[in-house]
């Protein structure tokens, strides 16, 4: 690991490295670095020159913001994977920052910059609703990833799965550990009361790892993978997909499953979630009773997980969410196919 850059937000520094990458033009230099917007997990970088401005975006082994947690160190090439085979999906390409440049070798990606836009974390904020134009556009998108890009259509593949295997620790196994660190009445007093009961309720924990053994199995369709408000930017071009590090082809309902999560998180209309849904549906097929069991377990991962999200609902109806999940979970019967197999 020794020989590997490790980039900091230093102009010179960083001068020098693109130069070496090729990828500045005759006569550029950069005049300014900045940091484009919240991220945890990677270090990112806004870079302006005296002729325009672009991303780079390096994994490191470890998560950015926290140091002494481990991460892949490969995941942006997965990430850049991810874009080159969109590139062939003229609806997908428009809606993503153009991939200019991968290092292979430093683990980093060169970005179209989408300009000073934020993401739309907003949306927890309280009063803050889609416009159905932009949900139209964020469920559009990912039906046609998960029908432009099958098993059927592509030879390609992206297993991506020591990413899929630190997301199901977050999401089927760290929530419902006795001792996780977390401490849930430090986020909103009465919560860690709240999460007790489901935490020791086997029968749910069990059919928690059957779905989560369904995440790690490889499906057909090609996800985004972390498909919640963090990665749809509102651009002054509209709204942009970003950050698709833990994609993997897998079954559309667990993306589909996490969107709608948050959507009732961010306290959504139920006119919105049906929209959605139907939106959806409308371009691809969707087996909602699967979708709704995912739904349930982002929301539980979400409000009792260590992935904290800046929520604005109050104790009540996290309480009311997590009884319908639990309604949810606790009654389906779904057995996994075994069979499919695509690794
Ligand atoms: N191509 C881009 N154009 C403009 N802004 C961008 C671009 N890529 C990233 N950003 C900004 O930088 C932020 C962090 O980027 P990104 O989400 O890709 O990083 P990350 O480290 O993977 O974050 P996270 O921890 O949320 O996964 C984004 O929320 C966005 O504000
Ligand atoms: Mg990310």
């Amino acid at each position: 690991m020794n020989n590997i850059i490790h980039l900091t937000a230093n102009i010179k520094t960083i001068e020098k490295y693109l130069d070496s990458q090729s990828w500045l033009k005759t006569d550029e230099k950069v005049t300014a670095i900045e940091v484009p917007g919240d991220g945890n997990m990677n270090f990112t970088l806004r870079v302006k020159t005296n002729k325009r401005s672009f991303i780079i975006k390096q994994s490191r082994e470890y998560v950015e913001k926290y140091p002494q947690v481990e991460a892949p160190i490969e995941r942006a090439l997965g990430e850049a994977k991810f874009y080159e085979f969109i590139s062939h999906y003229s609806s997908l390409k428009n809606q993503m920052p153009n991939l200019l440049g991968v290092d292979n070798q430093n683990y980093v990606l060169y970005l179209e910059d989408l300009g000073n836009g934020t993401d739309y974390t907003f949306l927890y904020e309280k009063g803050r609703v889609l416009k159905d134009e932009e949900l139209s556009k964020i469920i559009t998108f990912a039906a046609d990833l998960h029908s432009d890009l099958t098993r059927q259509k592509t030879e390609i593949t992206l297993p991506n799965c020591q990413m899929r295997e630190l997301n199901h620790k977050h999401i089927f196994i760290y929530p419902y550990l006795k001792e996780n660190g977390l401490d849930l009445d430090a986020i909103l007093p009465g919560l860690q009361g709240i999460a007790e009961p489901y935490k020791t309720n086997e029968r749910l924990k069990g059919n928690i790892e059957k779905l989560g053994k369904r995440y790690l199995q490889d499906g057909n369709s090609l996800l985004h993978g972390d498909y919640f408000p963090g990665s749809w930017l509102k651009s002054k071009n509209g709204i942009k997909i970003i950050d698709p590090e833990f994609c993997f082809f897998g079954e559309p309902e667990f993306e589909i499953g996490v969107t709608i999560a948050h959507l009732k998180m961010a306290n959504q209309p139920e006119e919105i979630i049906t929209k959605a849904i139907r939106f959806y549906k409308e371009r691809a097929p969707l087996n909602e009773e699967l979708q709704q069991q995912f739904t349930a377990v982002e929301i539980f991962r979400r409000i009792l997980g260590l992935a904290q999200l800046p929520l604005t609902i109050a104790l009540e109806k996290r309480k009311n969410l997590l009884a319908e999940s639990f309604e949810v979970l606790i009654t389906m019967e779904n057995e996994i196919n075994h069979s499919v197999v695509y690794r």
